[in-house]
């Protein structure tokens, strides 16, 4: 089994600030750092400290090279990223001192996947090999319509949540990770019992993780519905929790590991992350994961 993440790739600055500017606010950071993110290339990492076979696909412009280059250092398999001529993706991002941030994006190259590029990459792949998707990359339904008539098992975590993503097809997608606002807008319900028995009903053969924040995560398919509390940490910087939790989780779960179990690393791997700062270069080492023996 293959995983590929087909996923943006981001040049991510960090401002370190007392709170997260106000309209019309002036104010001063702490300090600055420029760092590799984006919630596909995050995902690529947590995936490998779990697994060994992980592919990126995505674009960059000529001032991303550093990005592929992390990536392969990494372990990742980087053929399948291009260079276009936008500039690489950007995000700008303000973490306060509880941890919280606040995140504004520039999509640059991540939208430059052309469908000749995307036939070319998924040319490679088959049945037996996992797609994994964010949304900060174009061309989207293109993407999950041609790997689900390969037969590829499709993982979407729809970050950032846009309209555009209500009109994907769920039917092709076998895992959804999404956090509860993610959930709320896409079933258009209101309350986690109405989410459920919605995408229960809509897509009974859809696997769903919610994560609930400080309320820890609910996986849900036909049979089965399973809670994992979280795990209380000192925040130092939230950024990339979320990737992180899809990552350890996907490469866990697809490893055929039983759910509980994939639950309980995942959301031990995203509360380390929270303890550091940075976006994938807080995400912990597997060997950090299963040391960790947090409290719920
Ligand atoms: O999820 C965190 C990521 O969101 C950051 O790395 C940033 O690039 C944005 O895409």
């Amino acid at each position: 089994m293959k995983i590929i993440n087909f996923g943006s790739l981001n040049i991510d600055i960090f401002f370190r600030v007392n709170h997260i500017v106000r309209p019309g606010e002036t104010i001063s950071a702490q300090s600055i750092e420029r760092r590799a993110g984006g919630k596909g290339l995050n995902q690529s990492i947590a995936l490998i400290k779990n697994y060994d076979k992980v592919y990126h696909a995505g674009s960059v412009g000529m001032d991303g090279s550093f990005l592929k280059e992390y990536l392969a250092g990494e372990g990742i398999d980087t053929r399948y990223i291009k260079e276009s001529s936008s500039s690489t993706g950007n995000a700008i991002i303000q973490v306060d001192d509880n941890g919280e941030n606040s995140i504004v994006l520039y999509k640059g190259a991540n939208f430059d996947n052309d469908r000749a590029f995307i036939d070319e990459v998924l040319e490679n792949f088959d049945k037996d090999d996992v797609l994994v998707l964010q949304n900060e990359i174009n061309n989207m339904d293109y993407i999950i319509d041609k790997a689900f008539r390969k037969g590829m098992k499709i993982v979407l975590n729809p970050s950032p949540i846009t309209d555009e993503v209500k009109d994907f097809d769920l039917d092709k997608i076998d895992l959804l990770l999404v956090n509860e606002t993610e959930a709320l807008e896409i079933s258009a319900c209101e309350g986690i019992e109405e989410i459920i028995s919605s995408f229960k009903e809509k897509y009974p053969n859809l696997k769903v993780v919610i994560t609930l924040g400080s309320k820890g995560s609910v996986y849900i398919d036909k049979e089965n519905r399973i809670y994992q509390d979280a795990y209380k940490v000192n925040a130092v910087d939230s950024t990339g929790a979320g990737d992180t939790f899809t990552g350890y989780f996907v490469a866990e779960f697809y490893q055929n590991k039983d759910i509980k179990q994939c639950l309980k690393l995942a959301t031990k791997a995203s509360a380390l992350s929270v303890t550091k700062k940075g976006a994938s270069i807080s995400i912990p080492s597997i060997e950090e994961v299963e040391k960790f023996n947090g409290e719920n």
